[in-house]
């Protein structure tokens, strides 16, 4: 097998094609398939030079990552990645880490150098690095309560936090009538609104967009308390007419969930209960911040720093998303979705400041050798595994026994729930819309080791209706019903092989080819793969070989 050694027109001929493929993708998937197995071309990667393009867009040193599939894709591993990356830029001083969107509802799980766990909902995963400072900006949904349990669980693995995370203070506040309002939402839909996590995430983005909500000023207000009690009378009397007693209802309570270590909820409480909980919380931060008067409030006007950190290009600027574009609210998979703009373009109204152009790596993190989807829906490519553990596999059938075997070897059970996930193929028509909707430019590849040589892995190449007629994918799990999808089979690897490699060049071949098979049916270039659990198990692909060419005018040997 040879190496494709290749120029920057190879590149532009990938953008190039990326509209073709994804409008018709079909002519593609045999020429595809020549081209990789049978002629042994393999491209994967961006070209050198691409820089020269990327920076004459962008604001140097900026990364975004989103999911690209339907979350759980393994985001935290890429984002500690290019964190690391970044800090080690000769003259970069900082970083920031941006959470744009999303709540408590995101699960990321970060590791100390030493392997100490540290799970976070809503901080950053900024939290290991001493150089990296995070933001939980605007366009978040904040639970104040459930963010002082994040914060003193992970100081106490990694030290003082201050001033090294701040809050907007026009984050979209979650407070528990939020997460009751859920439940009372799913009651009024008659289930319909049902599959949310709880945490409060659907009703306070709603309510932000029907301007009835709150901010994270509004409870460092003076006047907090007659705000909140006036909320709390509303919330009690509308409850009411549902018949729900507001003061028994119940709602997530972290603390406890995190040291019993189940999910543990507690009564919403009378408006006194209520109230004294937020004052409580309230008095944590203020408290935290009159520790050191000199440095600046946790509080933030988060606009001014991003002003600030614009310019300074000694800065490095990382966008953390959360869930996936999979789950965007308006292009995921409708019904099971969240509520916010989980794509590259949502950092825009998150941060208020930061355009989708600005930024300079947009990467989307995928699972390579298959998906998982948690929540009600099933997608096209589910292999419809039972939601339990599997003890008796006579029944099923050949994909399906690779997905169990997936299920376990990739541990795809819930992280708070400990529900198995749904093991999906690999859907390209699927990724195709997400990257174009999502803003995706570059692709992160994860569990590249979960696969096996005796099982080929069948990826989803585009779907047929009855008459065998191509119809594309729309966002909606009814457009896919009646539909069916169209496999390839490709020939697996040993994944324990595929654990060791350290470089490109070491990992086996049928997986290199699996990866250039990915990279031109998606026309986005994949930069880094995972090979394994273990922090050092990611693969950075290098940049094509040949020397770059001038372009745009450019000489980019100058
Ligand atoms: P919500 O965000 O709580 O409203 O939940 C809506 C849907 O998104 C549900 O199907 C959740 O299971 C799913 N979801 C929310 N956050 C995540 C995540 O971080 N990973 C995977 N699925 C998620």
């Amino acid at each position: 097998m040879r190496l494709m050694s290749t120029s920057i027109e190879a590149f532009q001929t990938m953008v190039n094609e990326r509209n073709p493929r994804f409008f018709d993708p079909v002519p593609f998937v045999q020429k595809d398939i020549d081209r990789i197995y049978n002629q042994e071309q393999v491209t994967v990667g961006m070209p050198m030079g691409a820089e020269i393009i990327l920076n004459a867009l962008s604001r140097e040193h900026t990364v975004a990552i989103v999911g690209a599939q339907l979350g759980d894709e393994g985001k935290g591993r890429i984002v500690d990645n290019k964190l690391e990356q970044i800090l080690s830029i000769p003259g970069m001083q900082m970083a920031y880490v941006v959470r744009f969107q999303g709540g408590s509802n995101a699960g990321h799980t970060v590791y100390t150098p030493e392997g100490r766990k540290i799970p976070l909902h809503q901080v950053p995963s900024s939290i290991n690095e001493d150089r990296a400072v995070g933001i939980m900006d605007s366009g978040m949904v904040v639970h104040m309560e459930d963010l002082k349990t994040e914060i003193e669980d992970g100081e106490a693995i990694v030290g003082d936090l201050r001033n090294r995370l701040y809050l907007s203070e026009e984050a979209k506040l979650v407070t528990d009538l939020e997460r009751a309002e859920e439940v009372v939402n799913r009651f009024k839909s008659s289930g319909k609104s049902g599959g949310g996590t709880g945490r409060g995430i659907s009703p306070t983005y709603a309510n932000d967009l029907s301007r009835l909500g709150t901010h994270v000023k509004d409870l460092m207000a003076e006047n907090w308390r007659e705000v909140y009690a006036a909320r709390y009378d509303r919330y009690a009397k509308e409850f009411a007419v549902h018949n729900y007693d507001i003061a028994t209802m119940q709602v997530p309570d972290l603390r406890a969930t995190r040291d019993q270590k189940k999910a543990v909820t507690r009564n919403l409480g009378t408006m006194d209960e209520f109230l004294d909980r937020l004052e409580s919380v309230r008095n944590w931060y203020i408290e935290r911040d009159a520790s050191q008067p000199d440095q600046p409030s946790m509080i933030q006007n988060t606009f001014l720093m991003h002003q600030e950190m614009y310019n300074n290009l000694n800065a490095g600027v990382l966008f953390e998303g959360a869930q996936a574009v999979g789950l965007h609210h308006a292009i995921g998979r409708l019904p099971d979705v969240t509520s916010s703009d989980t794509s590259i373009n949502g950092i825009a109204a998150g941060t208020k400041l930061w355009k989708a152009q600005d930024i300079r790596e947009k990467i989307g993190v995928m699972k390579l050798t298959y998906m998982s989807s948690v929540g009600s829906v099933h997608m096209a490519t589910d292999l419809m595994l039972p939601r339990k553990a599997i003890t008796d596999e006579s029944g099923l059938t050949g994909a399906q026994k690779f997905g169990a075997w997936v299920r376990e070897e990739a541990h795809e059970y819930g992280t708070t729930t400990g529900r198995p996930r749904d093991i999906c193929l690999l859907d390209l028509e699927l990724m195709r819309y997400n990257i174009r909707m999502g803003g995706i430019e570059m692709l992160a590849g994860t569990h590249l080791d979960i696969a096996r040589e005796d099982m080929p892995i069948k990826v989803c190449t585009h779907y047929v209706d009855s008459t065998g007629q191509r119809v594309a994918y729309q966002p909606g799990v009814e457009h896919q019903e009646n539909l069916t999808p169209v496999y390839v089979d490709l020939p697996g690897w040993d994944g324990a092989a595929a654990q060791q490699a350290r470089t490109f060049d070491e990992l086996p071949d049928n997986a290199k080819k699996f990866l250039a098979f990915v990279q031109a049916q998606t026309a986005t270039p994949i930069t880094a793969v995972t090979n394994g659990p273990q922090r050092e198990q990611l693969v950075e692909i290098p940049r094509w070989e040949l020397p770059p060419k001038p372009f745009l005018g450019v000489d980019v040997q100058n």
